[in-house]
């Protein structure tokens, strides 16, 4: 872990001696990307931690930045400048293969458009991560059935994923990125390709299997209503966060979230 001596350095969350750190903390975090021959900031100087069970949403427009700061606090991609500490492992300390090893053992993320491996079926999708890991799914056969039965897709089993409606797929997503027992679940626009509705049984879904298995989320996504269910609502516009606009204290009325964006006014 980097130390700093510089006086004005943004303060940072430290754990106290002995408690366990925060599942996810973002520390300055910046990326630069090329455009039109220019070093632009694309997230900028982003801070905030994640404690354990805690459901947080990050708000933000279309191009604001939400991607790229997600995949770099799973450990996808490398911060510029900044750290990204994951139960107090810094990623940017390691290389590629550390941060994949942090990511297998403690992260899973669920995609907009699913990602399920298209020759596989449900089942083989939902294991995979084990079997990456180097474990036998048979020995994890009634975790596995649990996380089917708790997710209500236990009947899809042997289908193929071009067999699946858009809600079931990104159900079958979430059991995948659970299979593992992280502590952290990273979800990018989980309804952006959903119906209204099957949005909705989502994100009820994910909040409530998360809590059972004790895992902490990080969701970002345009949607005010998805943002409106977390705990708390962060909003990012042009790659920084305003600490100042953060909601406490939720779930939300969507109509929480609507206030917030009209006061903000970006
Ligand atoms: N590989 C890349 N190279 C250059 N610019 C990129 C790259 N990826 C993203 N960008 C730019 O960075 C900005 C932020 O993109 P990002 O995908 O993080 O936004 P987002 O908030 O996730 O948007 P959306 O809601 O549409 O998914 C955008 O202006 C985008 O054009
Ligand atoms: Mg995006």
């Amino acid at each position: 872990m980097s130390t700093t001596s510089d006086p004005n350095a943004k303060r940072v969350s430290s754990p106290e001696p002995g408690a366990s750190p925060p599942v996810l903390e973002a520390r300055s975090v910046f990326r630069m990307r090329q455009m039109e021959g220019r070093e632009v900031p694309i997230v900028r100087d982003v801070s905030f931690t994640l404690q354990k069970g805690e459901f947080a949403t990050i708000m933000g427009p279309s191009g604001s930045g939400k991607s790229t700061l997600l995949h770099m606090l799973a450990g996808l991609d490398r911060p510029t400048a900044g750290d990204v500490l994951v139960s107090g492992e810094a990623l940017s300390s390691g290389d590629e293969e550390f941060r994949a090893a942090v990511r297998r053992r403690r992260i899973g993320f669920i995609f907009q458009f699913f990602h399920l491996l298209p020759d596989l079926t449900v089942h083989e999708n939902v294991t995979l991560p084990l079997r990456i890991l180097g474990q036998n799914p048979k020995k994890h056969r009634d975790r596995v059935d649990s996380l089917f039965e708790l997710l209500g897709v236990s009947k899809l089993r042997d289908r193929l994923p071009s067999a699946l409606s858009g809600g079931e797929m990104q159900r079958i997503s979430i059991a995948r990125a659970l299979v593992t027992q992280p502590s952290l679940v990273l979800a990018d626009e989980p309804t952006g390709n959903l119906s209204s509705k099957a949005g909705e049984e989502v994100i009820g879904l994910l909040r409530d299997v998360c809590t059972r298995l004790s895992a902490s989320i990080l969701l970002v996504t345009h949607n005010p209503r998805d943002a409106a269910a977390g705990d708390r609502v962060m909003f990012l516009h042009d790659g920084a966060l305003l600490p100042q606009s953060e909601l406490k204290g939720g779930p939300f009325d969507v109509a929480d979230v609507f206030h917030r964006l009209q006061e903000l006014d970006v």
